[in-house]
């Protein structure tokens, strides 16, 4: 212990504990108002002939709430914990990063109040109006100097492979955001997009599909590369497919958007490079997930009874599900029959419940009780519990969204010998109803398991306290 050099300096975990905490928060309110949209796919009178209550306006809500809310403030907590821990040094300018979480939540405050009242710019994951666009591009320069400031003022030479991905994520959401969302504004919460017809469309899928690649894929393996190695207390298996992984995908994902836009306007040879790419794409996901699963070799037996690994490890999987599945739906003619339909929103949730969810709460798990100076979380059964009920959650969700999914698409398709069809839309919609209740039991399971979490999580911060943790200016072991 002598051998370390410490020094007085402490990190900055004020800001990681409120990012953790509303993560927590945000993940309840995303995925209740996903139960509600669910719900009311199910059972349309839920929209209580209220507009601020209808599906048209809590859909977007729901996916605002869960990707930039919950996933959004699961990154910020995470990065700036990585990246003090693995640059040997508190975080650049941390009254900085105070701002950047206030600011965060203003935004999503935002957000909760104008989508309701039906302000939006009609682009998918990107309705906020352009005030609010501002306020988030500021904040997210904010968050760029912050954590490339940390990097820039780290004690060690290494720039550690987590730092690769989610300083990507960073500089990716940024340029999407800007980009797609310039428009001439009409008012105070009224704008023109800067782009007009097929160029719009392509610009927001570039947008909406690198939202993907970066919100939801880049920075949530950066948690991966730090995560997996920690609670497993093994090394990343391969540190030169790390690198690898980190160039290939991040080249690839830029060109993948137009899968998105099949059999549209677009011209044709844009659709092919699009479903080229996509497939291309398959390699470096399953680089990583194989990375992120392998580091395990050696310790598998800890599966057995370390819950927070499980989640980690878990999330792999449904990572690799989802990465196999996409480059398959890319291909025109199979898109051809999965577009339009819930097969779609089937995939969409197998990244986002068992990837982007499982990965979050896995490292949430790992970060809470070391925030709060507790040895473990306050209930270990309670994370098993987790576990259980939002596996068996993502089971119901998806398996009922991908029998749904290709029976609409072979509905629709379907010809009479005189070549009149052979369903009536509405049939395909009765046909779909009893699979729209398992996906609201599925979801209700996810979301009681987030309970839980909020539960374990409370418990844990109430019976300790905000510790402050030295800089260690050289033993990684302490990282
Ligand atoms: C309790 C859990 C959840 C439930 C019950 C749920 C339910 C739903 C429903 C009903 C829709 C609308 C589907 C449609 O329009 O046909 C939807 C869309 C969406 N949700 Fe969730 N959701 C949950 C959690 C999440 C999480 C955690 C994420 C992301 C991290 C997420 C991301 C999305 C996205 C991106 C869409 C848009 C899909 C598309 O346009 O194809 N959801 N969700
Ligand atoms: C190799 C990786 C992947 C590829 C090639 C891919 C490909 C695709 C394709 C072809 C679609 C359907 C487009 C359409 O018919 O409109 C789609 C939709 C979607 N995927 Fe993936 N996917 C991948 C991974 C993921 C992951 C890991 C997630 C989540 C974490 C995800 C989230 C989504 C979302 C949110 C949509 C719905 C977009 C919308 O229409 O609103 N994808 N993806």
């Amino acid at each position: 212990m002598d051998s370390l050099k410490t020094n007085t300096a402490h990190y900055n975990d004020s800001v990681v504990r409120q990012f953790s905490i509303m993560a927590v928060v945000w993940g309840v309110v995303g995925m209740a108002v996903g139960v509600l949209v669910a719900s009311q796919l199910a059972w349309p009178e839920l929209n209580f002939g209220i507009p601020w209550l209808s599906f048209g306006r809590l859909r977007p809500l729901h996916t605002n709430a869960v990707i930039f809310a919950f996933g959004g403030s699961a990154l910020f907590a995470t990065s700036y914990y990585v990246v003090q821990r693995t640059c040997h040094t508190a975080l650049f300018l941390p009254k900085l990063a105070t701002f950047t979480f206030w600011g965060w939540q203003l935004v999503i405050l935002a957000a909760a109040i104008s989508l309701p009242l039906g302000y939006t710019q009609g682009k998918e994951y990107a309705e906020l109006e352009w005030p609010i666009d501002i306020l988030i591009a500021v904040v997210w320069v904010a968050y760029a100097i912050v954590f490339f400031g940390t990097i820039g003022i780290r004690k060690v030479k290494h720039i550690y492979v987590a730092n690769w991905f989610f300083g990507a994520f960073i500089i990716a959401v940024a340029l999407l955001h800007i980009v797609n969302s310039a428009s001439i504004p009409a008012g105070w919460m009224k704008s023109y997009s800067a782009y007009a017809g097929v160029q719009d469309a392509m610009v927001q899928w570039w947008y909406g599909h690198n939202a993907v690649g970066f919100f939801l894929t880049a920075g949530f393996l950066g948690m991966m590369y730090y995560f997996v190695p920690k609670q497993a207390g093994r090394p990343v298996y391969s540190y030169r497919l790390s690198i690898v992984h980190f160039w290939a995908l991040i080249f690839t994902y830029m060109w993948a958007g137009p899968h998105h836009l099949h059999y549209t306007a677009l011209p044709d040879w844009t659709q092919s490079v699009g479903m080229l790419f996509s497939l291309i794409l398959l390699a470096p996901s399953w680089g990583g997930m194989i990375n992120g699963v392998m580091t395990l070799s050696g310790a598998w037996h800890k599966l057995r009874d370390d819950p927070i690994l499980r989640f980690l490890i878990v999330s792999l999987s449904f990572y690799g599900m989802s990465t196999f599945e996409g480059p398959m739906m890319a291909i025109k003619t199979v898109n051809a029959l999965s577009h339009y339909t819930d097969w779609t929103v089937g995939h969409v949730h197998s990244g986002a419940l068992g990837w982007v969810g499982l990965i979050t709460m896995g490292s949430l798990y790992y970060l809470v009780p070391r925030l709060f100076g507790r040895e473990k979380m306050h209930s270990v059964p309670a994370i098993e519990l987790h576990f259980w009920m939002a596996t068996i959650g993502i089971v119901l969700y998806i398996a009922a969204m991908w029998i749904a999914g290709v029976m609409q698409g072979l509905m629709w398709r379907a010809v009479n010998a005189d070549g009149t069809l052979t369903y009536t839309f509405v049939e395909s919609v009765k046909a779909t109803y009893p699979f729209y209740v398992i996906r609201v039991v599925g979801g209700l399971l996810y979301l009681a398991g987030m309970l839980v979490m909020a539960w374990n999580v409370a418990k844990t911060a109430m019976s300790g306290r905000a510790v402050k943790v030295p800089v260690v200016a050289v033993n990684p072991a302490h990282a």
